[in-house]
């Protein structure tokens, strides 16, 4: 898929075909941390703390990290794990992948495996995570595909284990939300042309959010899989996020 053809291409195909996903991330990952960090004021890099947050992380615990991207959340959740345990991140991107294995020597001595995969057809074993976490993950999932994602994240639970996931959102609030759909469909994609990527791709993230809207859905996926789950609004509901537990 060559980078001029990324967003025509995804009015006509299936935006939610894992392969075009992996595309569009493939080619968004030279600019994807900077343009990300400019365009939300520093928001992603809050809001990862938060969704980190959410997670009762402790030394010695095995953590999944799902759809890590580069790896932006592995330094603060080996703040928590204090480099005892293992961290499993796992992408889809293969050139996501390559850049997060440089955030190894962000974290030499914790154990860290890395596993390019689809999460919807994962290898991860049933009951083998005491945490799994996934920041900016599940909006380029369809319905259809979040079930998949539930039903996978409550069997690679161990029982007793918790998870947290968040995601930019549509706010609720009327007076808000035209203002900051106009801001994901514009201002990020001059961003991110400013930084020299293709804005098409980060236009693309403005029309996966607006098909998202929230982590509500994701909520009762989760609920309908087994799991006990809670729901945090932050920033006025620009980001939601999901944490809870698996039953022992
Ligand atoms: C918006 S990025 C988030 C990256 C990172 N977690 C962060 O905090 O910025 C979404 C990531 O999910 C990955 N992804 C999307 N669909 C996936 C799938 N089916 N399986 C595994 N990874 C996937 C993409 O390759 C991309 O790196």
């Amino acid at each position: 898929m060559d980078g001029a053809g990324v967003y025509s291409f995804a009015m006509t195909e299936d935006i939610y075909d894992p392969n075009f996903v992996k595309g569009l991330f493939n080619e968004m990952s030279k600019t994807y941390g900077i343009t990300n960090y400019i365009s939300s004021f520093g928001f992603c890099e809050r809001w990862r703390r938060q969704c980190i947050e959410l997670a009762p992380l402790a030394p010695g615990m095995i953590v999944y990290d799902l759809m890590t991207g580069m790896g932006e959340c592995w330094n603060l959740i080996n703040q928590k794990l204090k480099n005892e345990g293992k961290l499993v991140a796992l992408d889809i991107s293969e050139v996501m992948c390559s850049q997060a294995s440089r955030q190894r020597e962000q974290v030499p001595a914790l154990d860290v495996s890395l596993l390019n995969e689809d999460f919807l057809n994962n290898s991860l074993s049933d009951n083998s995570a005491h945490c799994v976490i996934s920041s900016f993950g599940i909006k380029t999932f369809s319905d259809d595909q979040k079930v998949v994602v539930a039903e996978q994240i409550a069997r690679i639970l161990k029982p007793g284990g918790s998870f947290s996931l968040l995601e930019i959102s549509v706010p609720k609030q009327p007076l808000l939300r035209p203002p900051y759909m106009t801001y994901l469909k514009y201002c990020i994609p001059l961003t991110g042309k400013l930084f020299m990527g293709n804005p098409d791709n980060y236009r693309m993230l403005g029309v996966y959010t607006e098909r998202f809207k929230d982590c509500r859905l994701m909520k009762s996926l989760l609920e309908q899989a087994g799991l006990r789950v809670e729901l945090k609004d932050l920033f006025f509901g620009c980001a939601t996020a999901l944490c809870g537990t698996k039953s022992k």
